[in-house]
């Protein structure tokens, strides 16, 4: 079998451009421009392409794009009060702090301070528990990708049994939630799991979120099974570059299984378009 391959650009595109047309409806019937801040602190380069392609891909949707850049050592009470005046701030509805964060500054009490209603990542522990008790909530985007991502292969993912590889409040946690709340029957396993391959084996729908290069093998796929990679590992080429390759070993994998996204052009696509939608939900939700 060789396995479809999820095209998450296109898919990705096709997001944006609702978004966009939505975005245009709102501003046209309710004289509303939906806003999203980004925090950069520091210059990871990795961050700030992230942070570049979001305040681009923001602008595009037609929506105000608002980039703060502080330096690494910047104090945790400034960033602090950066956070309160964007929570005050009416014409922000989305505030995302781009992670990781320097070691100098605590991850929890910054995503504690941010406005649960502008929490476009739904990192907030106000999102997190409303959406592990299966209430509506704002959802981290890498997920809430995956999801839109699986359906494109199946209309509904009742009764199939998923596996998460990845605990991660970003992605692995959050994931299972969604999926729960799609009816699939879902195994949790992470890098401590021992049998990984016996895992997946019953699996229809696996989803690698681990940060191991190529770690999911073909022998490990049930055959026609769909398998979403959220992994982004950068490995030295032989050119002197570098290359991404995902958690999955892609050509291995594509030909037992059914459906497989690519790295890149799979998930990393919807994240950015997600935040966008999720966004778009914050400023609907705030105005009213
Ligand atoms: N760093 C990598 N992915 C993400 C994300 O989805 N949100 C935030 N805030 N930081 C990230």
């Amino acid at each position: 079998m060789t396995a479809r391959i999820i095209d998450g650009k296109v898919i990705a595109s096709e997001l944006r451009a609702r978004v966009a047309a939505e975005v245009a409806r709102v501003q046209r019937e309710h004289r509303l421009t939906p806003g999203l801040a980004v925090v950069l602190v520091g210059s990871d380069p990795a961050s700030q392409v992230y942070v570049r392609s979001k305040h681009k891909q923001t602008q595009e949707a037609g929506m105000a794009s608002f980039e703060h850049v502080l330096p690494a050592d910047v104090a945790q009470a400034d960033l602090l009060a950066l956070i309160a005046r964007l929570n005050r701030d009416s014409s922000v509805h989305g505030i995302l702090v781009q992670l990781p964060l320097p070691k100098s500054i605590a991850t929890e009490t910054i995503i504690n301070a941010i406005d649960p209603a502008k929490d476009v990542d739904g990192l907030h522990p106000n999102n997190a528990g409303r959406l592990a008790g299966g209430f509506a909530a704002l959802s981290p985007c890498t997920p809430l990708g995956c999801i839109i991502l699986t359906k494109s292969v199946h209309a509904s993912l009742e009764g199939m049994n998923a596996i998460v590889i990845g605990r991660s409040n970003l992605v692995g946690r959050p994931l299972v939630q969604l999926l729960l709340n799609e009816n699939a029957t879902v195994t949790i396993a992470h890098s401590r799991s021992r049998d990984l391959a016996l895992l997946c084996a019953r699996a229809d729908l696996v989803y690698a979120a681990v940060g191991k290069p190529e770690m999911v093998r073909g022998d490990w796929i049930k055959p026609g099974a769909t398998v979403i990679d959220v992994g982004i590992n950068r490995l030295p080429a032989a050119d002197g570059k570098t290359r991404l390759v995902g958690d999955v070993a892609f050509q291995e994998v594509s030909e037992v299984a059914g459906a497989i996204t690519p790295v890149p052009g799979g998930v990393g696509q919807m994240t950015v378009a997600c935040l966008l939608v999720n966004t778009l939900r914050a400023a609907c939700a705030i105005h009213g």
